[in-house]
């Protein structure tokens, strides 16, 4: 097993969380439905690699995402993993009833900071969609559930363009306003570049959002996501999403492609020096694992260097 050489850099966070996404966004996003025990025994094997917070799956309607229609028998399948955060996506207070029956205590509504998108995706305005949430974040507080805000669409948008930087800001404010305990920005088709990412941040910062609240989601279409993560890091981000062997994508945008893959991340932090808490060969094992369920291999870099057998034809 190879390991990057550690040279530490000033300015840097001491530790990084990462929120592993790849049995949510990534199988969402799969052609083929992959079986529950499968998926069970992926987000076991993402815990024994040392990932601490792993998103398991969405309560959203299933006709509309039927790739994570198993919800309601994938959950408790996770029953025995201990210390691990297990977010589930829950887009209405009838996503939230079906969470909350099965005892998570982690959940994330999801706006957008488009309307293409926000209709798209959830069927709604923007502002339609914060109204939605609303009852949803309400509700999980009184139960102390702790509640994380996607925001997709933050640095550009398949049908729109270019968005602006304060259009962002309105929607990540009114998320934190509903009660929403941290944010993720999202990249949701990979567009971003370092300058923009530190302009987003620090706009947000200017309007009182903290970057202790400030997580970044970025998808790795042209091969920018670790570029951007380390623009985030330099600004005192410490959450950041990624998804196992790279899979992912958003069955709802146009043009999203895989997420920044969380080998390619933990082999960067690692030569920085900072701490994960994950083994980069027991994660690149269970990518090769799934890749060879999926029937394809692993779009991770690292995955493909460190696993150069897996790849061969
Ligand atoms: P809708 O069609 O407007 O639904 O969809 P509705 O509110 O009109 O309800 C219609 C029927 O669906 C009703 O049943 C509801 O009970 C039922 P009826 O009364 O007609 O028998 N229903 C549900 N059933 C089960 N579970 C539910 C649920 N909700 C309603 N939760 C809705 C609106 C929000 C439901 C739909 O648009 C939806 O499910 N969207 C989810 C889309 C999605 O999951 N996208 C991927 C995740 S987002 C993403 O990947 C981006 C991210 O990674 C960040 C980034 O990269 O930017 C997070
Ligand atoms: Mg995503």
């Amino acid at each position: 097993m190879t390991l990057p050489m550690v040279v530490p850099a000033q300015g840097l966070p001491a530790s990084v969380r990462i929120h592993e996404v790849g049995a949510r966004d990534g199988l969402q996003n799969e052609k083929a439905v992959v079986p529950t025990e499968i998926k069970a025994e992926f987000i076991h094997r993402l815990a024994e690699a040392g990932l601490t917070t792993i998103e398991a799956t969405s309560f959203v309607h299933p006709k509309w995402v039927p790739q994570l229609a198993d919800a309601e028998r994938l959950f408790p399948m996770l029953d025995g993993i201990e210390g691990v955060a297990l977010p589930v996506l829950v887009p209405n207070e009838r996503g939230l009833d079906r969470a909350l029956a099965l005892g998570a205590r982690r959940i994330a509504v999801f706006a957008s900071a488009t309307e293409s998108f926000a209709k798209a995706n959830l069927n709604r305005t923007v502002d339609e969609s914060l109204q939605m949430f609303a009852p949803v974040v309400a509700r999980a507080k009184e139960q102390a559930v702790h509640v994380r805000g996607y925001l997709s669409m933050c640095f550009g948008d398949p049908w729109e363009g270019a968005v602006p930087v304060h259009q962002v800001v309105h929607v990540a404010k009114s998320l934190l306003d509903l009660g929403c305990d941290e944010l993720s920005l999202g990249d949701t088709i990979g567009v971003a570049t370092p300058a923009h990412v530190r302009s987003l941040l620090a706009a947000l910062n200017e309007e009182g959002v903290p970057t202790s609240a400030i997580g970044v989601h970025f998808h790795d279409t042209y091969g920018q996501a670790l570029a951007n993560t380390l623009a985030a890091l330099q600004h005192g981000v410490t959450t950041v999403d990624a998804s196992a062997g790279g899979l992912g994508g958003c069955p709802y945008a146009k043009s999203a492609t895989g997420n920044l893959a969380t080998e390619d991340l933990v082999w960067m932090l690692q030569g920085l020096g900072i701490d994960t808490g994950v083994d980069l060969g027991r994660l690149t094992a269970t990518s090769v694992w799934l890749a060879e369920q999926l029937g394809r291999p692993s779009p991770s870099r690292t995955v493909r260097a460190l696993s150069p057998d897996s790849h061969k034809e």
